[in-house]
């Protein structure tokens, strides 16, 4: 009995089981064509790894251009189709989610593993063998790495500038490396907080800000909040010293009802009064605040007219519909608590900067909040001469705050260049000898994935990759922890002289994601897709953040 595609046959009778237009592969094919579609997403950004790795040049429908060496923002930008070739994607965004850094690293050993799972599996290595190897390497392997790992001080400035430092050699912005990298640490000692001997690190608390114009190097970290907005009127002072701040997640407005009211006046007096009544009750609010010695309102929602005069003419400076998110940074850095009821305001409530100021940024006018004493959330502004770089140098900022944020709450460290990946292989082939039977094979073909790191360092740096990985196994077999592939010079070199070091919670990951998601590729033997819906749906609804406050 023939069962093909989405029927089988009973007795020359077709009998339908899916919906006509449903495509099914299985056994495998299905198995081919997934790890297929997987290996060419690895190979597609296996070129943009490391230092000497190549830049990607995205376009997409609207024609507008990315250029970044980033995995996860070259995947993302792709726009991929396959759903093996997605879970790659998901690989990458996983990696960054997590720890920020080693996404292209993820990728590309999850596209190897798969590679050797089909080696192995053409040699009639049943899938589930592939699997169980691949388990106990993944587990032997956060083992091997753990124990190499060396420990350093949560809080030790110079480490933490190595490994930022690293993270950015791969970058455009390599060549400010040394100067974005002390931003990068500053930014995240400034907002860790310590609790039982641990630090955590929130990154929201660090807001980052772009904007073309200057240069790289008139990126800023500001020791309070930027915002994009500019003071209200004109009458107000642009510039505020030892400002005391007010918070309000309340509009200065007057509550509009929720249904249609009317209101029936029937002679100008009447409209007078009304008018009054309103204006009085706005200026009640004004004398609130002013009352609190307030020189900055900073308001989530709408400032009416007639309050926007009353505070210029009180002098006080006022900003309005800032995002929500931005609100709870302000109270963060300072110190000031968000008022809901104007009516309950007091002294208490307000925070402290050392300044506050309008500035113009390139043809926009922004708010500076800064000088704060101690702030819990900072800001680091990112300038740079063109969108492009100021773009790619904002993500490589990003990476550069997560890989010190990762070291800072977990303070183990292990030096980078493929290190650790050879090492590990070396360690993991002599585990292989212990274990019984094809199982083996698949440890050591996980340990020959691993390798792909160093080799693809070298090849993308122009260096022969067979040579490389020759030299390097036998360095160590000598016992060399720390040789890995020094792209600059060409040779094998201990990474750690070279002061190339590396989180081990990123090598952790890139560990966990790959291969699971290589696991999860290889468990799959029959693959039924749904036919395409004629017409593109639009994103559900509420898909789109929706930053409160924003001008609708
Ligand atoms: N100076 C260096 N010499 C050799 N390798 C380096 C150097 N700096 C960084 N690397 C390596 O480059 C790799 C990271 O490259 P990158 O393009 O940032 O990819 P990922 O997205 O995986 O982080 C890591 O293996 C890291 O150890
Ligand atoms: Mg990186």
């Amino acid at each position: 009995m023939a069962i093909e595609g989405s029927q089988a046959e009973l007795a020359g009778q077709p009998i339908l089981i899916l919906k006509e237009g449903t495509g099914r592969t299985r056994g495998r094919e299905a198995q081919h064509t997934n790890i297929m579609a997987a290996k060419i997403v690895a190979e597609a950004v296996k070129s943009s790894l490391g230092p000497k790795g190549m830049d990607k040049m995205l376009v997409d429908s609207f024609g507008d251009v990315t250029i970044t060496n980033d995995g996860a923002t070259i995947l993302d930008e792709m726009d991929v189709q396959h759903p093996a070739a997605k879970m790659m994607v998901e690989v990458a965004k996983t990696q960054d989610k997590e720890v920020g850094d080693g996404t292209t690293t993820a990728v590309v050993l999850s596209g190897e593993l798969l590679s050797k799972a089909e080696e192995l599996i053409e040699k009639e290595v049943h899938p589930t063998v592939v699997i169980d190897g691949y388990r106990k390497a993944m587990e032997k392997s956060l083992e091997i790495l753990d124990a190499m790992a060396i420990p350093v001080k949560p809080n030790e400035r110079q480490m933490l500038r190595k490994i930022a430092m690293t993270s950015m050699a791969s970058k455009l912005v390599a060549e400010n490396r040394d100067y974005l990298a002390d931003l990068a640490v500053d930014a995240v000692l400034q907002v860790a907080q310590e609790e039982a001997g641990k630090f955590k690190v929130d990154i929201d608390d660090i807001k980052v800000e772009k904007k073309s114009g200057e240069s790289l190097m008139s990126t800023k970290l500001i020791q309070g909040i930027a915002l994009d907005k500019e003071v209200v009127h004109s009458g107000m002072p642009k510039q505020i010293e030892n400002a005391k701040i007010a918070l309000l997640d309340s509009a200065l407005e007057l509550e509009k009802t929720e249904f249609d009211a009317k209101i029936n006046i029937e002679n100008p007096e009447q409209m007078k009064a009304f008018l009054e009544e309103e204006e009085h009750m706005l200026m009640n609010m004004v004398e609130n605040i002013a009352k609190t010695g307030a020189k900055v309102v900073i308001c989530q929602k709408g400032i009416d007219d007639v309050a926007q005069h009353q505070l210029a003419r009180k002098d006080i400076m006022a900003i309005r519909r800032v995002k929500a998110s931005d609100m709870e940074k302000l109270a963060k850095a300072t110190g000031a608590k968000l008022i809901t009821n104007i009516d309950d305001i007091s002294a208490s409530d307000l925070g402290q900067a050392k300044l506050v100021e309008e500035r113009k940024l390139g043809d926009d006018k922004w708010t500076f909040i800064e000088g704060c004493k101690n702030p819990r959330a900072v800001t680091i502004l990112v300038r740079g001469g063109i969108d492009r770089i100021v773009d790619e140098a904002e993500r490589s900022i990003h990476d550069a705050l997560m890989v010190v944020k990762d070291v800072v709450e977990e303070p183990k460290i292990v030096a980078g260049g493929g290190a650790p990946e050879a090492e590990a292989a070396n360690e993991l082939r002599k585990y292989a000898g212990k274990l019984s039977g094809r199982e083996q094979l698949a440890v050591i073909g996980f340990a020959e994935a691993l390798e792909a790191i160093p080799t693809a360092l070298a090849e993308n740096a122009g260096l022969d990759p067979i040579d490389t990985l020759v030299d390097l196994r036998s360095r160590h077999d000598k016992g060399e922890k720390w040789a890995g592939v020094d792209v600059f010079s060409g040779k094998i070199h201990d990474m750690g002289k070279l002061d190339v070091y590396e989180p081990l919670s990123v090598k952790n990951q890139i560990i966990k994601s790959a291969s699971e998601a290589a696991v999860m590729i290889l468990k799959i033997d029959d693959v039924i897709a749904a036919s395409k819906l004629k017409e593109e749906r639009g994103p559900p609804k509420g898909a789109e953040e929706t930053g409160a406050g924003e001008e609708i």
